[in-house]
């Protein structure tokens, strides 16, 4: 369903009744990559998923993005669907924005989930990396993108034993508009450093890493999980980025465990 968010269409679902629990995409991908966490967590939870400015079925805005404005996107969702408070599930770009919304709207979060993501802001090499990027996508277009990131989104396990997800991968960044991959890309070139933040946290969070993670490698989920007083960390085996889609179940496992006691006393 569409519904409007400041000033531009925002495609969300919106499943099952409980606890919100709000999942937060990834980079270059779209709110199907949440298809088998939903259908765990809307049997008992309220399932939202959304494309995030610029992906999948929302709108565009205007031409340059930034995290906060995305973590102002989900706030405006919420109060559209008159969510007060959700848990916030974010993976790598989705964190990003997650830790945002913390930082801007800290009220409002009831528990995070920082998956394959990192706190920290990026280096000058990183940030050139991305602009370099953001012009790929927008002198080749979006399969370009795909066949740069695909295999640095599936670890290793994955890449030689799934097909099927190195074409659903491929078809989600194939789906998104170049325009929308660059402006992402520019976004997180510019977004702040949380690092400060993590020592704040004063909810419950699970940072959740794949072992084959390359990206954001086990590493800084536990640098993350140092600097989160009382968080927990979970590691999902034979896993790389992509953790939730190449593991579902693990996953479900450790969102489903770390979910279920904020039901009871939520
Ligand atoms: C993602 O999966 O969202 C991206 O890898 C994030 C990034 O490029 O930093």
């Amino acid at each position: 369903m569409k519904v409007s968010v400041n000033n531009i269409d925002i495609d969300c679902r919106d499943e099952g009744e409980g606890l919100p629990v709000i999942f937060i995409h990834a980079f270059p991908l779209n709110q199907t990559m949440w298809d088998e966490q939903v259908a765990a967590t809307s049997v008992t939870c309220r399932a939202i998923t959304l494309d995030l400015r610029g992906f999948g079925r929302s709108g565009f805005g205007s031409s340059s993005h930034s995290i906060e404005e995305m973590a102002s996107d989900v706030r405006g969702l919420m109060k559209r669907l008159g969510i007060e408070r959700a848990v916030l599930v974010g993976l790598s770009m989705g964190g990003y924005v997650s830790l945002a919304f913390y930082r801007n709207y800290p009220g409002s979060v009831e528990a995070l989930v920082l998956a394959d993501t990192r706190a920290g802001a990026d280096p000058q090499e990183a940030r050139e990396r991305r602009f370099k990027s953001a012009e790929k996508a927008e002198r080749e277009g979006s399969a370009a993108i795909a066949d740069d990131m695909t295999p640095l989104l599936l670890g290793r396990s994955s890449q030689a034993t799934r097909p099927d997800l190195i074409a659903k991968t491929r078809e989600m960044i194939e789906g998104n508009s170049p325009a929308g991959i660059a402006a992402a890309q520019r976004a997180m070139a510019a977004r702040r450093d949380s690092t400060d933040l993590l020592g704040t946290i004063n909810i419950p969070v699970l940072v959740i890493v794949g072992s084959e993670d390359s990206l954001t490698p086990p590493v800084e989920a536990e640098a993350m999980n140092r600097a989160i007083r009382g968080s927990r960390l979970e590691v999902i085996q034979r896993a790389g980025h992509l953790s939730n889609l190449e593991q579902p179940r693990l996953f479900n496992n450790a969102l489903k465990q770390f979910i279920h006691p904020l039901e009871q006393f939520g």
